[in-house]
């Protein structure tokens, strides 16, 4: 148990102060780049002006003889870049590889200014995170860095799932969570070889006819999915982290991707990885609320007065606990309105309105 009455104080002397609430910019893109591809560099003043969120890679992806260029790769690509309203975030590599205490010896004294967000992959349970916690303030406190690096970790084993909820509150900085269906597919001895997304075998089957033996039976298929997005929602929701669907790795079905983030968006995650410029939209059109829903949500709030109380609106029954839905549809709109000024328009929402 770590002391609550400390829990937001710095774990090194002279570390910045951690924050109580993470702050909420729109991520509803994290776009996977190799910092080791110097083709990739290149592009980078361009792309952060079209994401929310850029990722430097340095763990699965990365081949182990590109594991230096990477970091330094990213170090130059850092100190090098305006990022402007997106956000930087690293993938360093996993606690039990040969690299991840250079990845952070390295980039948190040299780019620890420009870094929002250091995922931290197979995290298995808090004390993953108390390990990270601790070296980053000692490593901010050193750098004299004055604003604390946020901890983002990768659900992706099976141990993390059953430690889910211990993760999320391990520390202040706990940005939020993204589902790795990859690793965790290996972790639990599924029989998938896929990256995330469904499976035609995983599906549900009507009875037979008694009737009629040939008749076909109607099969439907379930998401496999389904049991650790909820679980890994919750746990974000219960202790004020981000959740974040993971990777879609057939980039040539781009309809099964934006269903697979779709799902996730409805069932309370903000964003999701891309991992090849073509999911960069689907993810921005997927994790951007609909402008009908935003819409009726206004209209929703404005016909509940105060709050209380129940009525029909087009048919349908209102109450405080639909309002709450719009509430968060609508504070939703306005979060993504400050960072989109088309969408901003679709909304009826005028930026300049809004606090900051
Ligand atoms: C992502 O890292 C995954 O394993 O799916
Ligand atoms: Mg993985």
């Amino acid at each position: 148990m770590r002391n609550p009455r400390n829990f937001a104080k710095p774990l090194a002397v002279g570390a910045p102060t951690p924050p109580i609430d993470i702050p909420v910019r729109p991520s509803r893109m994290i776009h996977f780049f190799d910092p080791s591809n110097p083709r990739m560099a290149v592009k980078v003043p361009e792309l952060v002006t079209k994401l929310d969120v850029l990722l430097a890679n340095l763990e699965d992806a990365i081949q182990a003889e590109k594991k230096i260029e990477a970091r330094e790769g990213l170090i130059k690509i850092a100190q090098g870049t305006d990022f402007g309203d997106a956000q930087f975030w690293v993938r360093m590599n996993s606690l039990d590889s040969p690299w991840a205490l250079d990845d952070l010896l390295r980039i948190v004294p040299e780019a620890g200014d420009k870094i929002d967000v250091i995922m931290v992959p197979k995290v298995e349970g808090p004390w993953d995170i108390h390990y990270v916690d601790q070296l980053l303030a000692q490593l901010e406190a050193k750098a004299g860095l004055e604003r604390s690096i946020l901890i983002h970790a990768i659900l992706e084993t099976a141990q993390g799932v059953a430690n889910v909820e211990d993760i999320c509150s391990a520390s202040p900085r706990m940005q939020g969570i993204s589902l790795g269906p990859a690793d965790l597919a290996a972790s639990r001895r599924m029989k998938t070889t896929r990256v995330g997304g469904g499976h035609p075998g995983y599906l549900v089957r009507t009875d037979p006819n008694p009737d009629d033996e040939n008749a076909p039976r109607t099969t439907a298929q379930q998401d496999l999915w389904h049991y650790t997005i909820a679980r890994m929602v919750d746990a974000c929701n219960a202790t004020g982290t981000l959740p974040y669907y993971g990777p879609f790795g057939d980039i040539a079905d781009s309809v099964a991707c934006e269903d697979q983030f779709r799902n996730a968006f409805l069932m309370g995650c903000v964003g999701a990885w891309s991992l090849h410029p073509s999911q960069i939209e689907i993810a921005r059109k997927v994790f951007s609320p609909p402008p009908e829903e935003v819409s009726w949500a206004k209209k929703v709030i404005e016909a509940m007065g105060d709050g209380t109380g129940t009525i029909m609106l087009e048919g349908k029954m209102q109450d405080d606990a639909t309002v709450k839905q719009c509430k968060v549809m609508v504070s939703y709109a306005e979060l993504i309105a400050k960072r989109d000024p088309a969408l901003a328009e679709q909304y009826g929402i005028d930026p300049a309105t809004l606090e900051d």
